[in-house]
């Protein structure tokens, strides 16, 4: 299945209007760049650095978490892990950011989809966010499966709450839902009924379970993959990942490819 790219990308700077702490090293940035604001879709990201050091030196690549197109904003959900993530996490509204977007192909919902299940692991649900809200705009039924280690990071499950038909969560501590694997409430919910389109962002075992079930029961997949990325625009091959049909750029081609496209080595 070909997934077309949307979007040329842009070379920007924008501004940095918010910066908040949600829980433990979670944070939301809110960032002010109109022209990659109106093009942004579901699944694509930017290239973005807030530094102008030899280390880090590169952008690093965050996923669109909200787009409000009308006000000329994005958000990044973004979890501090590194030198990077550091210096987001410091910076201050006003600061300017460089950019580079929209990147990638962005999530494909096909025409007369009617439910679709998203299947996130802990800061994956930032990346399908705004699926999920398209999705509702275009009243299609939402089934969500959202597992984190604990019950705290179980990140957007109030919103998520609010506009889905149901919500299933996992913790590996047990603290909020069941203890164990998502996936096995997406497959309760299949032996009763159809589900369209599943979506999965943040674990590689997850993706499997759903390739496992999709041979079962035969519905659509895509997967957003995430690898270490320097230019994020298709030119180093820095990110390639194993696919049936070869090696393949997911800055490029994906992030988001048809879950039985997708090999994982381990
Ligand atoms: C398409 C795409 C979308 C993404 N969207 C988001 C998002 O919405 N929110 C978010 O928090 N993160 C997202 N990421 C991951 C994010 O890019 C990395 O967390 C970030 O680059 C880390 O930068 P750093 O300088 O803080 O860490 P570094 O100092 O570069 O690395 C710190 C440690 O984290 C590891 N690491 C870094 N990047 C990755 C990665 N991609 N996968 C696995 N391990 C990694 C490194 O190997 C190292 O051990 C996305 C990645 C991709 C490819
Ligand atoms: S990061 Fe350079 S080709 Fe993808």
């Amino acid at each position: 299945m070909k997934i077309e790219n949307i979007n040329i990308p842009l070379m920007i700077s924008g501004n940095l209007i918010e910066n908040i702490n949600l829980n433990d090293n979670y944070y939301r940035m809110r960032i002010e760049a109109p022209q990659i604001a109106r093009k942004a879709k579901p699944g694509q990201f930017v290239m973005l650095s807030m530094w102008e050091t030899k280390d880090p030196f590169l952008k690093r690549p965050f996923s669109f978490h909200n787009i409000e197109p009308d006000l000329g904003t994005f958000d990044i959900l973004y979890k501090e892990i590194g030198k990077g993530t550091q210096i987001m996490v410091k910076s201050k509204v006003g600061d300017l950011v460089e950019l580079i977007g929209p990147l990638g192909n962005g999530f494909m919902i096909p025409e007369n989809t009617n439910n679709i299940a998203v299947v996130a692991r802990g800061i994956g649900i930032a990346t399908l966010m705004p699926l999920i809200l398209e999705s509702k705009k275009r009243g299609i039924a939402i089934y969500a499966f959202l597992s984190a280690q604990t019950g705290s990071l179980l990140l957007c499950s109030n919103e998520i709450n609010s506009i889905s038909e149901k919500v299933f969560y996992t913790t590996d501590d047990g603290s909020k839902g069941a203890k164990g694997i998502v996936t096995n409430f997406l497959e309760n919910v299949l032996k009763e009924e159809v589900i369209d389109v599943v979506y999965v962002c943040g674990s590689k075992r997850l993706t499997k379970h759903i390739r496992n079930l999709q041979r079962k029961y035969n519905f659509l997949a895509f997967v957003s993959l995430e690898e270490h990325m320097a230019c994020g625009i298709g030119a180093c091959k820095g990110c390639v990942h194993k696919t049936k049909d070869g090696y393949k750029r997911v800055c490029k081609e994906g992030p988001i490819f048809p879950v039985e496209e997708v090999i994982f080595d381990d």
